[in-house]
């Protein structure tokens, strides 16, 4: 099993990560949650982690991470996941607790009490990580790789240039990319061609539980803030992009995906802040710092998304 720490910010594609990690415990060991703020803050993506992972059963520690970007002022993607969140989804209060470490300190000792190295997975901006790295170096060779969604070669979703995790805190994204670490960046590359059309998401909808229904009106609220963009590859009118689910997805089925390892840096400042400049063909001529994905199997992936809804709508 992958001995894992997940930090997001649900979020309607991190509560589709959380439960794609979740139905494949048998591959993952799902150590600890923490909570970033990001899409909503922070009082807002921790609650919903509880509500969503409560609801679904899990057993997890979920730790409250940092209120606001290292040197930015927060901005908030509410315009895609609604004020809650979750869109218009309810789920019921929550059972599982807020833990009484905070963030960092609960990443620090689940990392230093683990015998094997410690995978992190990332779906929002780096802020909780990269506090993590700065203040505890200590813990950088007990990590095995970040795995994170976020950063674009080619074109933004929060400016011309910027992919939404990496705009709201590029200091982070700085000090992660430069850690030594290795990281596999899904940006907007693959995350684009990582979609599940509405056609395909029904078949959610014919499992019947409350779960699934649940999921589907999620999916259903993103899919009418979805706009399309030039970069979207196939002729579908509205797609879903489930970016989260990549940065989890290529730990459990590396197979379906193609990347390049490339020396990528991080635009701090100016028009451009939050862009992650991807060297393909290394003209600096620096050492490659990130595993940048850009392809992967849509087919294959769609299947396993729509098979973890299923494990989890028969818990
Ligand atoms: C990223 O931004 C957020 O809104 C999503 O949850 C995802 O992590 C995509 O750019
Ligand atoms: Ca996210």
């Amino acid at each position: 099993k992958i001995p894992l720490i997940i930090d997001t910010d649900p979020g309607i594609d991190d509560a589709m990560m959380l439960t794609f990690a979740f139905a494949n415990e048998e591959a993952f060991d799902i150590r600890l949650v923490t909570t970033c703020a990001g899409n909503i803050p922070q009082e807002k993506t921790n609650y919903n982690a509880r509500t969503l992972l409560s609801y679904i059963g899990a057993n997890v520690e979920i730790a409250r991470g940092l209120e606001q970007p290292i040197f930015r002022e927060l901005e908030v993607a509410e315009d895609i996941h609604g004020e809650s969140g979750f869109g218009d989804v309810e789920f019921p209060a929550p059972t599982l607790p807020v833990s009484e470490r905070p963030a960092v300190t609960a990443m620090l000792e689940t990392i230093l009490a683990s015998e094997e190295k410690v995978t992190i997975v990332a779906t929002g901006p780096l802020t909780n990580v990269a506090a993590l790295l700065f203040a505890h170096p200590e813990v950088k060779p007990k990590i095995e790789r970040i795995s994170w969604m976020g950063g674009a070669a080619v074109g933004g979703n929060m400016s011309a240039v910027a992919e939404f995790n990496a705009y709201v805190d590029p200091h982070a994204v700085d000090l992660v990319f430069r850690s030594g670490i290795p990281v596999i960046m899904s940006g907007l590359d693959v995350t684009h061609k990582a979609f599940v059309t509405p056609e395909e998401a029904k078949v959610i909808l014919s499992y019947g539980t409350e779960f699934a229904k649940k999921s589907y009106r999620l999916l259903t609220y993103y899919l009418n803030v979805m706009k399309k963009t030039p970069f979207d590859e196939e002729n579908y009118d509205q797609v879903l992009r489930f970016h989260d689910v990549c940065a989890v997805m290529y730990l459990l089925r590396p197979d379906i995906f193609e990347g390049q390892d490339c020396y990528v840096e991080a635009v701090l400042d100016g028009p451009a802040s939050g862009a992650t400049v991807v060297d393909y063909q290394n003209k600096t001529g620096k050492t490659p710092n990130v595993h940048v994905l850009h392809s992967v199997n849509r087919e294959v992936f769609v299947g396993e998304f729509i098979k973890a809804v299923r494990i989890v709508s028969d818990r």
